[in-house]
């Protein structure tokens, strides 16, 4: 049975502490275990995008990863767009998928709906699948808003195991025990998340210590003074309680009592938050572009035979082969046409 993780990050923004506490932190945690990650950048083209400030983000995306303590010795990181496993397993589970199901998720919902809409942004959770089911992945550790795309992959890879037989490992979301949504600190029933259009909220894992420090001393608390955790009833006290117990490796309920006023509470997360962000961030500008590439293209090196393993798998069992291997090499065949003159 395969223990094998993966979880990816789309460069469509600077990541966020959003993003570190429901997966970034939870992936470096588990490395004892076979893990991948990558940086989804196919994802971040099913909305307009530039793609200088793309490939800027890939990079910083992969970079901050490394940053924050994946390890690539033990741990496969890699590019999406370098994989073509990718591309080929999207189409093939798109024959799997139905147009109901792909329409009522939530991101299709959300951003999408207008005749300009990207034809991939419907489509979009069915890549998300093929990403994680191109690996045999056990577990998928996400923040809570993935849910319902890992629920997708699970049908999707239970039906075709059920029409083709069994080709897919059956992959299940994980969430950290607290933030697994952690909120906008200017709104904390709305998710923090890295393209807000008001970033007061949102604690880029890049921010300057000044910078982090004047956002949270700015968090939204709720009525009353007494600090206490209770998301339904305090949402922007909790919320604080939550970043704050991510970065000490706390409980939120038990550091509570610890602070009389929120003044008190919200100086104690600007300063967890700094100390955890500055060895990242130091570690972040010690690397170069050519160490970052050259992680990436290795990991997308270890991450294609069994991808390709996968896809081979799946066009046999729908029939697109002929069921024997291919032939090793047919060095004496062009691989194009010849040039007319
Ligand atoms: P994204 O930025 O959408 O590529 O998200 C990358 C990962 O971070 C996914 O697992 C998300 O669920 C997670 N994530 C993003 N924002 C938050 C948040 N505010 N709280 C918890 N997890 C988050
Ligand atoms: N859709 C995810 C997000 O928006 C990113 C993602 C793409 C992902 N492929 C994945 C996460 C596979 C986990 C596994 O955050």
């Amino acid at each position: 049975m395969s223990d094998r993780r993966i979880s990816g990050f789309k460069p469509t923004g600077p990541l966020q502490l959003g993003n570190y506490a429901g997966a970034i932190r939870p992936l470096v945690l588990g490395q004892d275990r076979p893990t991948v990650a990558f940086v989804a950048d196919l994802h971040a083209l099913t909305v307009p995008h530039d793609p200088e400030r793309l490939r800027a983000l890939t990079l910083q995306v992969a970079g901050l990863l490394l940053a924050s303590g994946l390890d690539p010795r033990r741990t496969i990181l890699y590019r999406q767009s370098d994989l073509a496993a990718h591309y080929e397993l999207h189409y093939l589970l798109e024959c799997a998928a139905s147009y109901g199901e792909v329409h009522r998720m939530i991101q299709f919902k959300e951003k999408g709906g207008g005749s300009g809409t990207r034809l991939s942004l419907l489509t979009y959770p069915v890549l998300m699948a093929a990403d994680i089911l191109l690996h045999d992945i056990a577990e998928v550790p996400v923040g809570r808003d993935q849910r319902q795309h890992v629920e997708l992959t699970r049908d999707l890879a239970l039906r075709f195991n059920e029409r083709h037989g069994p080709v897919f490992t059956v992959p299940r979301a994980t969430h950290p025990a607290i933030a697994a949504r952690l909120g906008d600190l200017a709104d904390p029933t709305a998710k923090m998340g890295k393209t807000n259009a008001a970033t007061n909220g949102v604690l880029f894992l890049l921010d300057p210590p000044d910078v982090l420090r004047r956002k949270i001393m700015r968090a939204v608390t709720d009525a009353g003074t007494e600090v206490a955790y209770d998301p339904e009833r305090k949402p922007g006290v909790s919320n604080l309680l939550e970043l704050l117990a991510t970065c000490t490796n706390g409980r939120p309920e038990q550091l509570a009592p610890d602070y009389p006023r929120y003044g008190a509470l919200k100086t104690a997360v600007a300063d967890a938050v700094i100390a955890l962000l500055e060895p990242i961030q130091r570690r972040y500008h010690e690397l170069g572009t050519d160490d970052i590439e050259q992680a990436l293209a290795q990991g997308a090196e270890q991450a294609a035979e069994r991808a390709d393993a996968t896809v081979r798998r799946v066009k046999a069992a729908m029939g697109l082969t002929s069921g024997r291997p291919a032939p090793s090499s047919t060095p004496e065949t062009p691989r194009t046409a010849p040039a007319r003159h």
